[in-house]
């Protein structure tokens, strides 16, 4: 996609960090908004912000794993603006801890948020810009999933959040290789952060146990002592939807993990520690020091 002055972007997580961040960008390209979130009034006030500054904007409280709720998001948008061109299936959470202590409900909750937000995003959405390529040679239509370098690598203590995000890389993979036999107008990426100074916190839906506790301290940590911004990860996510990038990475050191786990699934070799070589060092030491401590 090259073109953005004019054209529709519908973001889902859109009141915080990286969803705020790609409403800055999208707008600042001269984009139309269409903002999804399940906080309320923390979207009426990024909306608000927008209009205030000229931008064509529209918020819409959602839960994105209600499929019913996604559907009306995407009647919203076409109602306002007649037509979606970017999307961004980017609402996520978490929960961490001994993965044999998770609940059902954890289960249930970030399987639906980040996973099933993003079923529905592609289900409903997909389709629209299919039908808009159709009408039009000169459409472009892009999707970005937001998964997370947890979906190429599997951190201890961090099991229910893992699965997803594996989940949504093999979705999105699967859907760069379906747009393909379709169309070249509608691409697709994939973005795998590392760690981002964002409000992102593991939680749990009953009281934590104490791996989850220490998990969520350690996520914390991480995710509020992390150098790279929202801005920059929007700028890296504009970039790659310009050169048609599917994978999009954070976090150049990141990648040395995920390079051991594909030699070690390759060799045969049991899986090392996910965290060597990225500067968390000690991270897993760390996990095994608090939970026997
Ligand atoms: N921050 C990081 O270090 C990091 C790293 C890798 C991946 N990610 C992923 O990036 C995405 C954005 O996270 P962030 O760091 O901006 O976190 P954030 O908590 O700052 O923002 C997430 C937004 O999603 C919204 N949200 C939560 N549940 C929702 C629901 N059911 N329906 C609609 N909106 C909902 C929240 O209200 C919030 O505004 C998530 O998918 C997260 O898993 C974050």
């Amino acid at each position: 996609m090259k073109h953005f002055d004019q054209r529709v972007a519908v973001i889902t997580g859109a009141a915080a960090g990286f969803g705020k961040a790609f409403a800055d960008m999208g707008a600042q390209l001269g984009m139309k908004l269409v903002l999804a979130d399940i906080q309320g009034e923390a979207l009426d006030a990024v909306v608000a912000d927008f209009n205030a500054r000229g931008v064509q904007a529209i918020g819409l409280r959602t839960d994105v794993s209600r499929s019913e709720q996604v559907q009306a998001l995407a009647d919203a948008a076409m109602a306002r603006f007649g037509r979606v061109d970017l999307l961004f299936n980017n609402a996520g959470v978490g929960a961490g801890g001994l993965v044999w202590e998770n609940s059902e409900q954890d289960w249930d909750w970030v399987l639906g948020v980040n996973l099933h937000s993003v079923i529905h995003g592609v289900r409903i959405f997909t389709p629209l810009m299919l039908a808009a390529a159709a009408q039009d040679p000169g459409y472009e239509g892009h999707i970005v999933n937001t998964a997370s370098m947890s979906g190429l690598l599997n951190a201890p203590a961090m099991g229910v959040y893992s699965v997803s995000k594996h989940a949504v890389v093999s979705l999105s993979e699967t859907l760069h290789h379906d747009l393909g036999l379709v169309t070249e107008q509608v691409r697709c990426s994939v973005l795998c952060p590392y760690f981002v100074a964002t409000g992102f916190q593991l939680s749990n839906t009953a009281p934590p146990t104490r791996s989850q506790q220490i998990a969520q301290a350690q996520s914390g940590k991480a995710v509020g002592s992390a150098k790279v911004s929202a801005a920059q990860i929007a700028q890296l996510t504009f970039d790659a939807i310009r050169d048609q990038s599917f994978y999009i990475y954070s976090h150049p050191e990141a990648m040395a993990p995920v390079q051991a786990r594909f030699e070690a699934i390759m060799n045969r070799r049991n899986p090392g520690d996910p965290f060597a070589g990225t500067g968390v060092t000690g991270g897993r030491q760390k996990l095994i020091d608090a939970l026997r401590g």
